[in-house]
């Protein structure tokens, strides 16, 4: 039987992300809706190693539910990664009689979870938060929708300047190895070319393409390269070898950056987190443990934590083809 679950503990942990903030006052209100006591750890795991926490109640997450980042800090804490420092935050969990965790972040911090409550027998609940979207077992992380609009509102400014001065911008945006933002944002956005790791363009057919779009009339281009794509590895080198191929190209570079980390959450992000969030708590109280919280067709599904370290979200294939034929 599983044990009665009295007191909570949350962190975020890994990139933060727009959201954040949201789905930390739905846990610490769900507890308090359920007559639960609820601990925000600071920094990730390292607030469960250090003992670095406060207790939260209804009124501590006053104000919040608009503000980007995340207020508890986040980290990516190389001590957990090790047994010891599993160890320490399991003493400090037990001193302070806490029965469950929600972990508010992405797969480092749902695989440390894993093995933390495999060792300790500590339920864990996992709440997907990362602008990524790379996630299995959830169609949207927390903070994807607010970088993607972040990310399509700079590439409108881009165009602006791009069409000007007649020039191709090579974008490189966030999203570790995956191309989710990449693809969306570059439909969105309407670029000629978008490079995610999923897919080889190749060199050779992003010079093609890019010929055609000039010879077609087009007298501006935008080219958006996911941080993880192989032939964009390094955009600027990228950039380089398109001029001295193609050189009647004026070829600029824009790195976005950490500005896609930051900003208001987006109202889609507000919400997810907060369904998201309430069902988390809700998982400990039936005595669950070890899955994550996900959407799947606008419901709020759980998924084995075994299942989203071990497995790969898929894109959508299809969106390339969309983006090529508007890209005529
Ligand atoms: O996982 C979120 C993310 O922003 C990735 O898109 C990016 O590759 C990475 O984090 C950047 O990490 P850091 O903020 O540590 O440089």
């Amino acid at each position: 039987m599983s044990k009665k679950i009295n007191r909570i503990g949350v962190i975020t942990s890994g990139g933060d992300s727009p959201g954040m903030n949201a789905a930390i006052r739905a846990v610490v209100r769900t507890c308090s809706y359920y007559h639960l006591s609820c601990y925000g750890f600071y920094n990730g795991y390292n607030g469960l190693i250090n003992g670095n926490f406060e207790e939260l109640d209804a009124r501590s997450v006053r104000n919040i539910i608009n503000l980007g980042g995340t207020f508890l800090k986040s980290a990516r804490s190389k001590e957990f990664r090790t047994k010891e420092g599993r160890e320490k935050a399991y003493k400090v969990l037990k001193k302070e009689q806490v029965d469950g965790l929600i972990l508010i972040g992405g797969d480092g911090t749902f695989t440390g979870g894993q093995i933390f409550s495999r060792e300790y027998d500590i339920p864990v609940i996992g709440v997907p938060g990362t602008i990524d979207n790379d996630i299995y077992g959830t169609s949207h992380t927390i903070g994807y929708d607010t970088a993607l609009n972040t990310v399509v509102e700079a590439i409108d400014k881009i165009r602006d300047t791009a069409s000007s001065h007649d020039r191709l911008f090579f974008i490189e945006v966030m999203g570790r190895d995956a191309g989710f933002i990449a693809l969306n944002t570059g439909i969105g956005a309407g670029a000629e070319e978008i490079l995610i790791p999923e897919e080889n363009l190749g060199l050779d057919r992003l010079l093609d393409s890019l010929e055609k779009s000039r010879r077609s009339g087009k007298s501006s281009s935008i080219v958006i390269v996911s941080e993880g794509d192989k032939i964009g590895k390094n955009v600027f080198q990228l950039a380089d070898y398109v001029k001295e191929n193609l050189p009647y190209y004026d070829a600029k570079v824009t790195v976005l950056g950490h500005i896609q980390r930051g900003g208001i959450p987006s109202c889609f992000d507000r919400v997810l987190a907060s369904r998201m969030s309430v069902k988390a708590v809700e998982l400990l109280l039936d005595g669950q443990k070890n899955v994550m919280v996900g959407l799947k067709d606008d419901d709020i599904i759980t998924c084995p934590l075994d299942d989203v370290i071990h497995e790969k979200p898929k894109i959508n294939k299809d969106l390339l083809r969309i983006s090529e034929i508007l890209s005529t």
